[in-house]
């Protein structure tokens, strides 16, 4: 990091002003902390939040804050914390009192003694998170530096301010936390923190999915998710948090056949995909794209190793997985499921690409139909540069005949040219097993090209079939 920083730039919003007078006034110290001081330094975008120790009370000087501000914003109180929170145009600012000992969330500890800025800093989770500036007016700007945090963002470190085993132990989440930070600032972990993660891995069971949660989709939005993965399954936490892909892990052979390792070419596909999409489900998609192979692994004599039905067994194994991992249940998990289940219908097509196949793949992702291209193009990862060059030549065409056949025929947000209500006001019938008989003819017709999508040819088409059926119209 060069010398000359001048850390009062990062001090410029008004908000630093209107809080160093407030602490003025309550005549205690202020200092703001962690990750807005950590990315300033970094030239990470603009910040959404801001934390603030008090040596003294977060909450009386939240308080102050607010009725300094001209506009008086509420104070979010959590009392059982000694936090507090409140909120300026474009910034949360959260408040704590500076204290002894860290408060993990989950632990029942009671309320933790008062501390000095440096008993706080020693319980921050990395030396580059425990980074403060000064808000006091005696030394505005200064920075609090005292386990050489700025020195480890410069060699992209990622340590403990104490020994590792106890800032974990405060909170196993900081483990997970530690390898999103090494995933999403290309940092690295130093050495006894890796140990002590290792040796501390079974602790993470203690933490809420929520939380972890949160950390795995911060690495699943990494540049390169694989970095974190690789991390996750090295510190022994990922078959802790997502068993179902350690079982991918692994390399059978039988009667000289093998079958691919698909952990490691599932953090391939994350990565491919990656390149191409920052949405967070497209991502979780291709993480969980394979899942359903480790239960369906057989190995046949004629075949060899098949893996039969897996995308529908993994796409009710995403269900069960987002519900574990408190996940939402909505419609962001039908489209994972449904990616899951459709994994391999473009490469199946792709060879001898039909009108009708693209008719119906396009009819059954319908909306999802760009992500599920986009997976599968991720889902090439053969070495075999001959072989590479073929599937994604293939693909083209696929995307290419989708264009087409989007453009002729409507499918992708497929509706009945012509209505149930309409078929059984027509035979005068009310809802059938005929009706549900009808409206099948026509899709099954409009999708293999038999009839256009259109109208008056699905009409003359439920004439017929009508007929077939026995049934008399009322026109
Ligand atoms: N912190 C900690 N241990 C945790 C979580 C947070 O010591 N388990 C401290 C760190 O000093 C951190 C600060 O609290 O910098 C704020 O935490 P948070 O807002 O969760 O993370 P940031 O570091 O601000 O990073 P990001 O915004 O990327 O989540």
């Amino acid at each position: 990091m060069p010398e000359a920083i001048n850390y009062k730039e990062a001090l410029l919003d008004p908000i630093f002003n209107v809080l160093s007078d407030a602490a003025k006034n309550l005549n205690l110290e202020s200092y703001v902390i962690g990750g807005f001081v950590r990315d300033f330094l970094l030239k990470r975008g603009t910040p959404k939040d801001i934390d603030i120790v008090a040596i003294g009370s977060g909450i009386a000087l939240a308080n102050e804050v607010s009725k300094l501000l001209p506009k008086k914003p509420k104070v979010s109180v959590f009392k059982n914390y000694g936090t507090a929170m409140l909120k300026t145009n474009k910034l949360e600012v959260e408040f704590v009192g500076a204290r002894k000992e860290s408060y993990a969330e989950d632990s029942r500890k009671p309320a933790v003694e008062n501390g000095t800025m440096e008993d706080d800093q020693n319980r921050r989770d990395f030396t580059i998170n425990a980074l403060a500036l000064s808000l006091n007016k005696e030394n505005f700007g200064d920075l609090l530096d005292p386990f050489d945090g700025l020195q480890d963002l410069e060699n992209k470190i990622i340590r403990t301010p104490l020994d590792p085993d106890i800032t974990y132990s405060d909170d196993p989440l900081r483990m997970l936390r530690a390898i999103r930070f090494a995933s999403q600032l290309h940092f690295s972990i130093e050495k006894e923190s890796l140990n002590a993660i290792i040796r501390n891995n079974h602790r993470i069971k203690i933490i809420s999915n929520e939380r972890i949660v949160e950390e795995l989709n911060k690495i699943i939005l990494s540049e390169k998710p694989s970095v974190g993965f690789q991390l996750l399954h090295k510190t022994g936490l990922l078959p802790h948090i997502l068993p179902e892909l350690i079982a991918l892990e692994g390399i059978d052979e039988k009667e000289g056949q093998r079958h691919k390792d698909n952990f490691w070419h599932t953090l391939e596909v994350v990565d491919n995909i990656s390149l191409a999409t920052d949405d967070l489900w497209l991502r979780w998609a291709a993480l969980l794209h394979d899942i359903g192979k480790a239960p369906t692994k057989r190995f046949d004599n004629k075949l060899g190793w098949t893996f039969h039905g897996h995308e529908w067994v993994g796409s009710k194994m995403v269900f069960k997985l987002f519900k574990r991992l408190r996940l939402p249940l909505n419609e962001k998990m039908k489209f994972v499921q449904k990616l899951v289940y459709m994994s391999s219908r473009p490469i199946a097509i792709s060879n001898e690409v039909s009108d009708s196949a693209v008719r119906r793949l396009v009819f059954d992702a319908g909306e999802a139909i760009e992500s599920l291209m986009t997976l599968c193009e991720a889902d090439i990862t053969t070495k075999n540069a001959k072989k590479f060059k073929k599937y994604h030549h293939n693909f083209q065409k696929v995307r290419k005949k989708i264009v087409e056949v989007e453009e002729r025929d409507h499918i992708r947000n497929f509706q009945p040219p012509i209505s149930g209500e309409e078929i059984m006001q027509i035979f005068g019938l009310k809802p059938s097993r005929e009706i549900g008989i009808l409206k099948e003819t026509i899709k099954e017709a409009i999708l293999e090209g038999e009839i256009p999508n259109d109208y008056e040819a699905a009409k003359k088409l439920m004439f017929k079939k009508g007929m077939e059926l026995g049934l008399n119209t009322t026109l």
